[in-house]
């Protein structure tokens, strides 16, 4: 049984704890990683916060990249030194949104043992702990359901294709595929984490016209701007919806909201320009409504969707995010702002509750 050290959430609001973790043996379909790279996304922090319920103690952690040590009976996609990414898409293979071909919407919670079963994951005292969408990445290994991983090229350097497991691919993929963006269409972008600066560059990629990134922190702008924006509007320096109306003269035919706020939700659909389309990729608190003028959907033709994980179909997806990034069109050097050891990540979450970073990435030995 593997021994490992992980961070755990003990309690929420509180610091992560470095501990001794106990992995199983990898059982039929289960594949052991080390795992190489996790980049930090901001749901592991609405889990922390509270706004997502999972229940303590539990290891957080959902965007890898790692190397095959070791699988389990049954398994036929993947032997020991490959290279892969997970996800926490869970898909059944069978229901109506796998076959139908959303398998990102699979209602069926597959985690690839009988139900009922034990944790994959224990601590020191051999109590079971929580393991966060199948993967639990805040951890030198990480066991999962093979159908969680996906292989990838051996040249793709693992701690940027950590980045593909959640965020680029949640941002890449709303603009890839939640949507389709004609060449031209005006695009405004809230927010500049690793989801937003995904989804911006998916509207460089598909050849948008003006591309408007709006963020709190100015210092995102010069990122931005490098990366695809034509246009950027500071959040806190008047009104920012008056300030896309100006820019594309009455509202953007796209608008992607990044973060996850109420107040944001509403900007995004007040820049929305007549017949355009609102995109929620951010995930507000739970608890959480947000007022909106139905009228000024009615009577000015706007469509408001979600996004979940860029609607994937990972294993198709993500190769091709690859290539994407080794022919040089997605850009991912740059969305990394540091790489830090796992003892770091709650310095790392006090920088993301600040806006002070783009993209962390825990690299591990
Ligand atoms: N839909 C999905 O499937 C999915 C998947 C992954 C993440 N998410 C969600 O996407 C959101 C973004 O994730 P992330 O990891 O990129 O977060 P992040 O914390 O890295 O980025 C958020 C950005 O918003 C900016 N910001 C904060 N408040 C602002 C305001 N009032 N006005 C303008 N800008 C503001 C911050 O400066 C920061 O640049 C989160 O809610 C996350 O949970 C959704
Ligand atoms: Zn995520
Ligand atoms: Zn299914």
């Amino acid at each position: 049984m593997p021994k490992i050290k992980a961070a755990v959430m003990r309690a929420n609001k509180a610091p992560l704890e470095i501990e001794d973790v106990t992995l199983d043996d990898p059982g039929p379909g289960e594949v052991l990683l080390a795992t190489s790279a996790s980049g930090i996304c901001h749901s592991d922090l609405h889990v922390i916060e509270g706004d997502l319920p999972l229940p303590p103690p539990c290891v957080l952690g959902h965007e890898p990249a790692g190397i095959v040590e070791a699988i389990g009976e049954g398994v036929t996609d993947f032997v020991p030194g490959d290279h892969v990414i997970g996800c926490i898409t869970n898909w059944c293979g069978v229901c109506k949104f796998c076959t139908g071909g959303r398998p990102y919407l699979c209602p069926s919670q597959f985690n690839g043992r009988p139900e009922g079963s034990a944790s994959r994951l224990k601590d020191a005292k051999g109590d079971p702990i929580f393991q966060f969408a199948n993967l639990s990445s805040f951890a030198e290994k990480m066991l999962c359901p093979e159908r969680s991983l996906v292989k990838i090229r051996d040249d793709m350097p693992l701690d940027r294709a950590s980045l593909i497991g959640c965020g680029v691919t949640t941002g890449l993929g709303a603009a890839l595929n939640t949507v389709h963006i004609p060449a031209g269409a005006s695009v405004v972008i809230i927010g500049c984490g690793g989801v937003g600066l995904s989804a911006l560059q998916g509207a460089r990629i598909v050849g948008a016209g003006q591309i408007i990134a709006v963020d709190a922190q100015a210092w995102k702008f010069d990122l931005a701007k490098d990366l695809g924006a034509t246009d950027c509007v500071d959040a806190t320096d008047g009104d920012p919806v008056a300030a896309v109306h100006e820019l594309t003269g009455g509202g953007a035919d796209f608008v992607f909201e990044c973060i996850g706020l109420v107040k944001t939700v509403q900007q995004a659909v007040a820049m929305t320009g007549r017949g355009g389309t609102t995109v929620l990729v951010g995930v507000v608190p739970l608890t959480e409504m947000v007022p909106i003028s139905a009228a000024d959907l009615t009577l000015q033709e706007k469509k408001i969707t979600g996004s979940y994980m860029g609607s994937n179909r990972f294993r198709f997806d993500m190769p091709k995010y690859i290539e994407f990034y080794l022919d040089g069109r997605l850009r991912l050097d740059e969305m990394i702002s540091s790489r830090i050891k796992l003892d770091e990540v709650n310095h790392a979450f006090d920088l993301m509750r600040k806006g002070e970073a783009a993209r962390q990435v825990i690299v591990f030995d």
